[in-house]
């Protein structure tokens, strides 16, 4: 289990321009589970999970992880909306954060080689990652935040604009790392999904969080009136 939890977040906020995006959060996660965070658009989603993740700096409050800072930055990664592709090999965007840790050139192509099959793009090793499709893309941005074996995965919806079959497949993989210890953050705006792979669920209007409960708690009995309005679909304002 990480070192990294529990993780503590006091009156944490974030301002630009004289507008709160999010805060103040108060609340605590602890080290198993994938956290859900879902809104409308617009919510403060991808501004939560920035703040948390360290690259959004903070107005206010504190974001404390259980371990050193600096080592709990090493720990964890983040992988964007839209991902940002080397122009280089699919093998070579794999080998990359493997050579930034000083990881041996063999060693590093072996465990490249392992994740390009584990996202079905073992035949695809040689190709130019920028001119992959988006489900290709987004498998593979993900591979190269998993490969190092990062304690903690923030994920800002990755399957937004994806088809089913690459949706399932981004699914398959954050669960089978979700099983073997990776503690995942995600947005989602996919019921579906949130339902499928949250453990609990952090719902967010306005930048405020308005419920942090166990998923089944959630989706079976919110407790505001604005997540009950979510979940049928109206238009929450
Ligand atoms: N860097 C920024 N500067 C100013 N406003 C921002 C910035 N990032 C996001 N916002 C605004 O903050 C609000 C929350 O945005 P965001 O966190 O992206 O929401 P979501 O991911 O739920 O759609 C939105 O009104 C957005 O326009
Ligand atoms: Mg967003």
């Amino acid at each position: 289990m990480s070192v990294m939890f529990p993780l503590q977040i006091c009156g944490a906020q974030v301002r630009r321009r004289g507008k709160v995006l999010v805060g103040p959060v108060d609340i605590t996660l602890q080290a198993e589970g994938l956290t859900m965070v879902i809104g409308p658009n617009g919510a403060g989603k991808t501004s939560l999970l920035k703040m948390l993740h360290g690259i959004m700096r903070l107005n206010a409050g504190t974001v404390k992880w259980a371990c050193d800072q600096d080592e709990a930055r090493r720990r964890q990664g983040f992988v964007f909306q839209t991902p940002v592709m080397l122009r280089r090999t699919v093998l070579e965007n794999l080998i990359y954060p493997l050579a930034l840790l000083n990881i041996p050139k063999p060693e590093a192509r072996e465990r490249a080689r392992d994740w390009a099959t584990k996202i079905g793009l073992g035949g695809a090793e040689g190709r130019q990652a920028t001119v992959l499709s988006g489900g290709e893309r987004q498998k593979l941005a993900l591979a190269r935040a998993l490969i190092r074996g990062p304690d903690v995965l923030f994920l800002d919806e990755p399957c937004a604009s994806l088809d089913g079959r690459a949706m399932r497949e981004i699914e398959a993989i954050l669960q089978a790392a979700s099983a073997e210890g990776t503690r995942i953050i995600m947005s989602t705006h996919d019921m579906g999904q949130a339902r499928r792979l949250a453990s609990e669920v952090i719902f967010i209007l306005h930048g405020v969080v308005h419920e942090f409960s166990p998923a089944e708690t959630f989706f079976e009995t919110p407790q505001t009136a604005q997540a009950r309005a979510f979940l049928n679909g109206d238009i929450v304002e």
